[in-house]
């Protein structure tokens, strides 16, 4: 086994705020997403928690998915995440939307993936988790506009950082 495939485990780089954003998923869901995974670090956490058949990674970012790539690779479960160069919601199949993190994102890039993919969202049950970063009042009202039932508002110490956490449902 060469160092590069060492398996993860304490330095997976979870911080308080992924640890509990991975809390707020459903053990029985399915198909778990994270736009703007960056290092595939709570597609990682949600694969070894829950029960999901497939934790997708979404990034823009060819940069960040080679990381991400390395990480899945070591993390002993593999098969079971998939990562993916993309724009947002934008490719999501009818069957993987379910459970949705956008975390670590400004509000206004937030809202508007989420505006974006309304339509791929339509008609689905889908709980979202949100960690805006700097200010939750443009989330909020995008939830509020849209008939989610913010079902979790927290916030967590994470590195010295206040963050806030939105956890949202909506029926399909
Ligand atoms: C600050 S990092 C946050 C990483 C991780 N979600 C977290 O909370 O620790 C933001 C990531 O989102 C990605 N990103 C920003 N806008 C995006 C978009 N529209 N579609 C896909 N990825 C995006 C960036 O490339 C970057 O890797």
């Amino acid at each position: 086994m060469t160092s590069e495939l060492r398996p993860i485990t304490s330095k997976l780089g979870a911080t308080p705020r992924l640890n509990a954003l991975a809390s707020y998923v459903p053990k029985a869901t399915r198909v778990f997403v994270d736009v703007g995974t960056n290092h595939a670090i709570l597609p990682i956490l949600v694969a070894r928690r829950t029960h999901a058949k497939l934790s997708i990674g979404i990034d823009r970012s060819l940069q960040a998915l080679q990381e991400a790539e390395r990480r899945v690779r070591r993390s002993h479960c593999a098969r079971r995440i998939e990562l993916r160069s993309g724009d947002g919601l934008a490719g999501l199949a009818p069957n993987e939307i379910e459970v949705i993190c956008l975390a670590g994102l400004a509000p206004i890039n937030m809202v508007k993936i989420l505006t974006v993919g309304l339509a791929v969202m339509h008609g689905h049950a889908v709980r979202l988790l949100l960690h805006p970063l700097g200010g939750s009042e443009q989330p909020r009202a995008f939830l509020a506009a849209n008939g989610f039932e913010l079902v979790t508002d927290t916030t967590v110490m994470s590195r010295g950082r206040e963050c806030t956490l939105l956890v949202a449902d909506r029926p399909a």
